[in-house]
């Protein structure tokens, strides 16, 4: 795994810590109050960067300039999102725009991807995952 795909595989890794230690202090406080935050850091972060990272290393022929592009618009808007969501409900509701802002760049950077992705899958020839590029 290199380049893109790792990148993201780092950031999938980091959320999932991150998330789960925010896991573990809600269970052991018996505050749930953060669990859209717990939530949104499991799913969002680390199912969705990790589906990215396979993708991107299944799939070379897509890792190209703009899903570097991709990367850094969900990295950055996916962190801003779930800090946002995390200090909103801690008590800082003066926050919601930047979490709203957030959550549309993290859309147009899944509009991206499904760009990129969609684009390279019917594009056959450029199709070429490790094990079926001698195929093809
Ligand atoms: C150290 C491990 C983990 C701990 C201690 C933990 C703890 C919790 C707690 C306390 C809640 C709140 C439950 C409630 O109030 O009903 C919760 C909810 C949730 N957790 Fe975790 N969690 C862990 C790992 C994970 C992982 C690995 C995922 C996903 C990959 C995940 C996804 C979720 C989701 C989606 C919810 C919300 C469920 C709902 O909407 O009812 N959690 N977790
Ligand atoms: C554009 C970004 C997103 C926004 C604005 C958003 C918004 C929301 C809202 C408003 C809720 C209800 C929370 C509550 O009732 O407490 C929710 C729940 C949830 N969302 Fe999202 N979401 C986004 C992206 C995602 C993504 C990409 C995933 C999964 C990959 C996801 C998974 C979930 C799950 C599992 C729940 C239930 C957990 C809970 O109740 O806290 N969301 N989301």
């Amino acid at each position: 795994m290199q380049g893109v795909a790792r990148n993201f595989f780092t950031l999938a890794i980091g959320y999932a810590i991150v998330g789960m230690l925010l896991g573990l202090s809600m269970a052991m406080s018996h505050d749930h109050a953060q669990m859209p935050t717990h939530a949104h850091i499991m799913v969002l972060g680390w199912i969705m960067s990790s589906v990215f990272a396979f993708f991107y290393h299944l799939v070379p022929a897509a890792a190209s300039r703009l899903a570097t592009v991709h990367f850094w618009l969900s990295g950055i808007s996916g962190i801003v999102l779930v800090a946002g969501l995390f200090m909103m409900i801690g008590g800082n509701p003066s926050i919601e725009p930047v979490v709203a802002v957030a959550s549309m760049a993290f859309f147009v950077g899944m509009l991206l991807f499904a760009w990129i992705a969609l684009g390279t899958m019917w594009k056959s020839t450029t199709v070429a995952s490790p094990r079926n590029a001698a195929a093809s």
